[in-house]
């Protein structure tokens, strides 16, 4: 029970890793709000699975470009919860295309969502953290931002951004007792690399020490410490997880 206590929003949290961050927080003794964007089906079995294990969760269908919903959205946590402790920026879209197909549409949506998103959601918690002096920020970055690796142009970029924005906003709001985090995991069992092309699987794992991928569950279980009490001396820092690349 890691996280007893904390409350905790994770932004794109229906599907995917973000699904699993979800059940592994409420696992630590979280209570848990997840947004998404349009898959009900999907947010609607989390919630019910999240309500069988008696986890106080929270669903919101709210894009991460919407400034004034997620400002709502956490006007509303906060004064149904006390706070919002902790913050993961998970939310992430790519698509899998050389730059000669990239129309600029497609270079604005993932920069949107996962640069602009990470922004907007920050900025409407961090109030709250520095009138609280506490707080913790977890970006859900990329080994595709940190290493030279055949991906998305844009994917890449938004990626390498969100590693910029982890160590300025780190820098900035220390002084308040915040830590600002990033968490770059490798390739992963599902999600975003689910249509990656063969060759480019055969190449990751060609050069993965551990010679496969990575599960959601273990990136789950990382992500429940670094935004832990057990984590407090960690800030402004990448932690890559891609089981040795
Ligand atoms: N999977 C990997 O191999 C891998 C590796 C490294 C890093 N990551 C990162 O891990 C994070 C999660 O990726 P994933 O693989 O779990 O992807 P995923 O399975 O495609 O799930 C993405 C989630 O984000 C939500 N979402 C998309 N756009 C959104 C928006 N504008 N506002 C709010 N929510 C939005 C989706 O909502 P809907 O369900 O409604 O569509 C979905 O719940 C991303 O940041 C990704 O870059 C993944």
């Amino acid at each position: 029970m890691r996280l007893s206590g904390k409350r905790v929003l994770v932004t794109g949290g229906a599907r995917g890793l973000g699904r699993a961050l979800c059940l592994t927080f409420a696992k630590h003794g979280a209570k848990v709000a997840f947004t998404y964007a349009k898959n009900e089906e999907a947010a609607a079995s989390l919630s019910a699975e999240l309500a069988a294990k008696g986890a106080e969760a929270r669903a919101a269908r709210l894009s991460v470009t919407d400034g004034k919903g997620t400002e709502a959205l956490v006007k509303e946590l906060e004064a149904a919860w006390g706070a919002v402790d902790v913050l993961v920026n998970n939310a992430g879209v790519t698509q899998n295309l050389p730059i000669a197909l990239l129309e600029e549409d497609d270079w604005d949506k993932v920069m949107d969502t996962n640069v602009k998103g990470a922004f907007i959601t920050s900025k409407a918690v961090l109030r709250g953290m520095i009138r609280r002096k506490a707080g913790v920020i977890l970006n859900v970055g990329s080994l595709a931002g940190e290493r030279m690796i055949e991906a998305p142009v844009h994917y890449c970029t938004s990626k390498a951004a969100l590693r910029g924005f982890t160590e300025a906003l780190a820098k900035e709001v220390a002084r308040h007792q915040i830590r600002v985090l990033n968490l770059a995991p490798g390739l992963l069992e599902d999600g975003v690399g689910r249509n990656l092309p063969d060759y480019r699987l055969a190449d990751y794992l060609k050069h993965c020490a551990l010679g496969r991928v990575g599960t959601f569950d273990e990136i789950a279980e990382l992500a429940a410490f670094l935004i832990s009490d057990d984590n407090g001396y960690m800030s402004g820092a990448t932690v890559i997880a891609d089981g040795g690349v």
